[in-house]
């Protein structure tokens, strides 16, 4: 069982849940797939919409409040990171944000990218497009294998190779939830000989769960997203761009936001800035919903603080599990992170994808949410620092008598 959070707290929590009516009619376990969004969000975006319209839509106060809000939002991000706000690039998700990067390389024949087993398939759709288009050599390396022990950084170094540019790498893996260590594993990239290797690291369970540093970390590119664990609305991420690789990595996609323009809005060249990699229109608002979303959380606690009850709460949930003899534990200790998979195993000891799917679509019946994994097939159930942790008790509780049923 987990600790009881003291009185206090508990009753702090129960004032924040009730700000989210998602959480109102349902446990969430979803957070890696999307975050809940606050009231105060959806409220913003209102207002910002109702402002816009009130003030223009196209007028000299509205350009005045989009220049405004989106350097606000550059620099609360860059806060959040730890980084210089002018490398900081707005984006629509994570997956535009790897993109950036990808493409902006200036990839020869010959060069070589290393991923590994564990990204994302819209990344790796990304890199294989680059290879088929460039005949750049993708390789792939085994660390889910590091799940059940082993050392991931050592995976990483051994596979690379003397024409490696790029390894692709998850902060915080979305099937095991391990935290990989980042700047270990960048100082190993950067030492690489004979030349250095960048890292592209796909931030989409970390940004939001737990305290960053990136500028420590020396890491060359972090696109996340709002919309999972900073629980603001889907459409707006963003990426960091490591300030001495701004000026190798060309801008792909461009438009208005990208360029300085002379008296007679002629291109004369990038913005000085991350803005070079950011295009043209978007939806606004939303910066309003994120902005108030991430104003919540900074008021709850630091994020050192959040990211310790992630940890509790999701050690408590691996171990409740575990216990269990038809359940197999994606991780063979408890991860460090809010992410939590296992597999169910039939009466021959093997994972059962049937089993998975069933279970999540009973739960989701109960208004339990909690979704299925394809790579490795698992179930995967995500806990917050709001998470009560009489949803944890009553998750694992339901979970053990569905499998005691079976
Ligand atoms: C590790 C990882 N990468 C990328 C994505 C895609 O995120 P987005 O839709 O923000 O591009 C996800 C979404 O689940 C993810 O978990």
């Amino acid at each position: 069982m987990v600790a009881s959070a003291s009185p206090d707290i508990t009753a702090r929590l129960q004032t924040l849940r009730a700000q989210f009516p998602a959480l109102a009619n349902k446990s969430y376990f979803n957070f890696g797939g999307q975050g809940p969004m606050p009231a105060a969000a959806l409220t913003a975006i209102d207002q910002a919409h109702r402002t816009l319209q009130t003030a223009g839509p196209f007028s000299g106060r509205t350009n005045q409040w989009i220049q405004q809000s989106t350097l606000a939002m550059r620099k609360t991000l860059a806060d959040l990171l730890h980084v210089p706000v002018a490398a900081m690039t707005l984006t629509e998700d994570v997956t535009v944000g790897c993109n950036i990067p990808l493409w902006g390389m200036d990839w020869q024949a010959g060069d070589r990218i290393l991923l590994t087993d564990c990204e994302h398939p819209g990344i790796i759709a990304a890199v294989q497009e680059i290879s088929r288009r460039f005949q750049v050599a993708v390789d792939f390396c085994p660390i889910l294998a590091t799940a059940q022990g082993g050392d991931p950084v050592a995976v990483i170094e051994a596979a690379l190779q003397p024409h490696t540019r790029l390894l692709v790498v998850s902060h915080i893996l979305w099937n095991t939830g391990q935290l990989l260590p980042l700047a270990e594993i960048v100082q190993r990239c950067h030492a690489h000989t004979p030349t250095p290797v960048w890292v592209l690291v796909d931030a989409a369970q970390s940004v939001g769960m737990m305290p960053l540093d990136l500028t420590a970390t020396e890491v060359d590119f972090y696109a996340f997203t709002g919309h999972k664990w900073c629980c603001g609305p889907a459409g707006l991420g963003g990426l960091y761009v490591r300030p001495a690789a701004q000026e190798t990595i060309a801008p792909t996609f461009i438009g208005w936001r990208s360029i300085q323009t002379d008296a007679q809005a002629n291109p004369i060249g990038w913005q000085p800035n991350g803005q070079r990699y950011e295009v043209a229109t978007s939806d606004y608002p939303l910066l309003a919903g994120l902005q108030a979303a991430l104003t919540l959380h900074q008021a709850w606690g630091t994020p050192e603080v959040r990211f310790q009850r992630i940890c509790e709460l999701s050690a408590a949930l691996w171990q409740q599990l575990q216990a269990h003899p038809s359940v197999r534990m994606v991780s063979a200790t408890a991860p460090q992170s809010g992410l939590i998979a296992f597999e169910i195993l039939d009466a021959a000891g093997q994972p059962s994808p049937q089993q998975h799917v069933q279970l999540v679509k009973d739960l989701e019946a109960e208004t339990m949410l909690l979704r299925i994994l394809l790579h490795p097939h698992c179930v995967r159930a995500c806990v917050h620092y709001f998470t009560l942790e009489e949803e944890v008790n009553a998750l694992s509780d339901r979970i053990k008598q569905w499998l005691n049923e079976q």
